[in-house]
């Protein structure tokens, strides 16, 4: 028999055989769409670091909302900006607050056309800009954060969302969390845990788009990016906690954890595409050094490959309707 025996380039000689072949396909259900609300902001706010992206204003949140449901997209993550700060993040509680607003203002547009989630966490509202609140001696106090956790998660139902995403790190805060919602009624509210949320420099440009207060690190809650066999505790205690969904995050310097993870999870593992991810792509490639719609897609491609069954990404609207139109 001539050589060679196996030809896989068979399989590949026309975008016909590569489509039937593929094993991944990009779909907008699974596409979340992380969004910015900016407290008494008149206008739209470009975030410089994350071109295309932008801190809305309760109108042009709701319009973003409305995109979303036409395009079919699975969810949207809401983070809050706040014009005040404090030490215990007392906005994040206040259903006048604007997470707490804003996340009816979006259940009220959208309704069931997709799940509204909100980020459950105090750094956007905390003066110091960490995810919880300090002790005299100014570390964070896990289990006076968790107190607060509850009763933001509570009123994040009360406003509306469908999902709270606790993404503080603190230890117990699903398990808190949960039982804080069961005991209010809450109990088809669901709970995306950030759970294994490593400490990275990529998300520099996100700290811009919340107007972040924060000197210094996250090291002391956050996972140290050297750690692979601690993500898969992270990932079982959250999952003994009663989290619905289960997170990466970052997504792509962290897609064998992603592996990892999805092998592990009884529960779907989503992904978090971050701001650094997003604007490193976008970067190159308004230098023109590479193709920037074929690199979006390679990369979100590689984040569900990895084992994401939903992604959260930045293009989530622009890759849905590009996947509508069939491009
Ligand atoms: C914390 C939070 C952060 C991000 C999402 N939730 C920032 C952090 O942990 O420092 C980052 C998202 C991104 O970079 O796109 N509330």
């Amino acid at each position: 028999m001539a050589f060679p025996t196996h030809r896989p380039r068979r399989l590949r000689q026309n975008p016909a055989f590569r489509r039937l072949v593929a094993e991944v396909r990009l779909h907008p259900a699974e596409l979340i769409l992380p969004v910015f609300i900016k407290e008494g902001a008149a206008e739209p706010i470009q975030i410089t670091s994350m071109p295309g992206v932008v801190q809305h204003t309760e109108d042009s949140l709701k319009a973003a909302a409305a995109e979303a449901v036409e395009l079919g997209l699975g969810g949207i993550m809401i983070f809050g900006v706040p014009e005040h700060h404090d030490a215990l993040g007392s906005g994040a509680v206040d259903p006048d607050g604007v997470l707490n607003r804003a996340i009816a203002s979006v259940k009220s547009e959208v309704g069931e056309g997709l799940v509204v989630m909100s980020d459950l966490c105090l750094d956007e509202f905390t003066d110091h800009g960490h995810c919880g609140v300090l002790t005299e001696s100014g570390a964070v106090d896990n289990d006076a954060t968790l107190e607060i956790y509850a009763q933001m998660g509570v009123a994040q139902a009360e406003a509306g969302a469908d999902m709270v995403g606790p993404s503080g790190m603190m230890d117990g805060q699903v398990a808190v969390i949960r039982q804080a919602l069961d005991e209010a009624g809450h109990q088809d509210t669901a709970i995306l845990a950030y759970a294994a949320k490593y400490s990275s420099a990529f998300y520099g440009p996100f700290r811009e788009a919340v107007d972040s207060q924060l000197s210094g690190d996250r090291k002391t809650y956050q996972m140290d990016p050297a750690n692979r066999r601690e993500a898969m505790l992270e990932v079982s205690l959250d999952l003994e906690e009663g989290a619905d969904l289960v997170m990466v995050k970052p997504a792509m310097s962290y897609l064998d954890i992603l592996r990892d993870v999805a092998e592990i999870s009884d529960v779907p593992v989503s992904a978090y595409q971050i701001s650094g991810e997003y604007a490193m792509i976008e970067a190159a490639a308004a230098n023109g050094w590479i193709d920037r719609d074929k690199a979006i897609v390679e990369s979100v491609l590689s984040i569900r490959r990895a084992g994401a069954d939903s992604v959260l990404t930045y293009w989530a609207a622009e890759l849905g309707r590009w996947i509508k139109e069939g491009r």
